[in-house]
């Protein structure tokens, strides 16, 4: 049988990851796609270091240069991290005509163009299922699986802590600090939570499949984003009653026009150009749709074509063993095109809409909840209304629930489409009157359908 040699660098959670499911399922593999992947090297900062799964010292080095320049290394793995020296070493091993199989969302979102560039013009490949949702297929499910359709919609939940945490407030009527502290204990949320709770690891997420999906490149600053550290239990306790779940969604739409809303299955007549949503925000989720039983740290794509119309992807989308799949997927790709020397069967990445942008999130359509702590007085949803009035903004519900106590009561108001800049400017001169007493809280609604 054929073989070919993988050099591994890194031997942490996703490298003992992959050798460990190497050990237990690389025969299988083998047997399937007729090519053994064996691990020559695996590359780390310091043997001593605790990993989830054993890697024997014999396995191990600490000089890179050997690993990616041993001639008897055919692919490598880079599984470190970071945007520098994994940057360095992707690209000296892609310059050798070596194909590269990554997991790492940051880099390819800050340096993806240059890094897909220099694959297609060393004549390799780079493969990256793992950047995005651990075990979810969801980077094939798009490059190949949905390669005869437009994609119109996909929402993402692509943020385990995020959505461990959102969980947790709703299911308990819990605070976001309090969860965040015993997440942070139980291993579910970094010491520096700031990347997942503020968006940025969904940012990078969204960016890869938004570009893989509409063939431009999208930049990680043409993304809107907006994290969950402002949602209280109130809202959620509010979104419920109202028939909703708040989720943090990556949200990439085809936006038919100036300001128009994302265009639906089939039915509508494409633009020739693709002008896209791509953003990144907590946003009430139907109670009825099956986003909104997507609990804890699991993560869930649904992504609308307009042949295929709506599909679901479910699953763990970290984790050693869940990530480790993802990687073993992209071995066994990278393992078959040597073995049958076709270096671009499967293309990393093809920028086919030259003229492909970004719609700013002011332009985008949605319908909103929000939230205000008023004084309890007469006329004063009055003055709130004609300032959404004067904006051409229509509210489809308020709730000002009896019972509470205290200078100020909470006011909810669900409102019908508008383009969020309306909304904000709108928001902005109601957050001056003197009757509101602390800042407007908003959060976008999708009814996903
Ligand atoms: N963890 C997940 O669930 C997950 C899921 C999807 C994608 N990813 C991505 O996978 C990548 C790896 O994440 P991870 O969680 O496995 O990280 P990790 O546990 O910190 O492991 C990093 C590994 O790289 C080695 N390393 C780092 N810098 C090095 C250097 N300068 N020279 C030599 N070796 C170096 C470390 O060596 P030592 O062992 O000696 O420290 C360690 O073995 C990241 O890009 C991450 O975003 C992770």
């Amino acid at each position: 049988m054929q073989q070919v040699n993988l050099g591994m660098i890194g031997g942490g959670t996703v490298g003992s990851g992959v050798f460990h499911a190497l050990q237990l399922n690389g025969g299988l593999m083998a047997s399937r796609i007729g090519v053994k992947v064996n691990v020559r090297k695996v590359v780390v900062k310091a043997f001593d270091e605790p990993r989830p799964y054993p890697i024997p010292k014999s396995a191990m080095t600490t000089d890179w240069q050997s690993v990616v320049n041993d001639p008897q290394v055919d692919v490598v793995a880079e599984l470190a991290g970071g945007t520098t020296f994994a940057r360095t070493m992707i690209l000296a091993a892609l310059k050798l005509g070596k194909p590269v199989v990554t997991a790492n969302k940051a880099l390819l979102s800050a340096h993806g163009e240059e890094l897909f560039a220099a694959a297609q013009q060393y004549g390799t490949n780079l493969y990256y299922e793992a950047s995005v949702c651990g075990g979810i297929p969801i980077i094939k499910a798009l490059r190949e699986g949905f390669v005869g359709n437009r994609i119109t919609h996909l929402y993402g939940i692509v943020n385990g802590t995020c959505n461990y945490i959102l969980t947790r407030m709703k299911l308990e009527g819990a605070d976001f600090t309090a969860v965040l502290k015993d997440a942070q204990a139980q291993g579910y949320a970094e010491a520096e939570p700031s990347l997942d709770v503020d968006g940025y690891d969904a940012q990078h997420k969204i960016g890869i499949l938004a570009s893989l999906a509409h063939g431009f490149w999208v930049k990680p600053e043409d993304i809107y984003v907006e994290g969950i550290r402002g949602i209280t239990r109130t809202d959620i306790q509010f979104a419920n009653q109202l028939g909703y779940t708040i989720k943090l969604l990556g949200i990439i739409k085809r936006v038919e026009g100036r300001g128009a809303k994302g265009g639906g299955t089939g039915a509508s007549k494409p633009s020739p150009h693709a002008r896209v949503q791509v953003s990144v925000y907590p946003t009430l989720v139907p109670n009825t749709h099956v986003l909104a039983s997507v609990n804890h740290v699991f993560n869930a794509v649904f992504v609308r074509g307009d042949v295929v119309g709506d599909t679901l992807f479910y699953g763990r989308g970290a984790g050693k063993d869940a990530t480790a799949s993802a990687v073993l997927s992209d071995l066994a790709d990278a393992a078959l095109d040597l073995k049958f020397g076709t270096k671009h069967r499967v293309p990393p990445f093809v920028p086919h809409e030259r003229d492909g942008a970004v719609a700013p999130i002011n332009e985008v359509i949605s319908r909103y909840f929000v939230r205000l702590d008023v004084v309890d007085r007469p006329g004063v949803l009055a003055q709130i209304a004609a300032i959404f009035g004067q904006a051409r903004i229509g509210i489809s519900s308020v709730i000002q629930p009896e019972g509470h106590e205290g200078a100020s009561v909470p006011l909810i108001l669900m409102l019908h489409d508008a383009p969020n800049g309306a909304v904000s400017r709108a928001l902005a001169k109601i957050g001056k009157l003197a009757a509101v007493k602390s800042a407007p809280v908003m959060i976008r609604v999708e009814d996903l359908c």
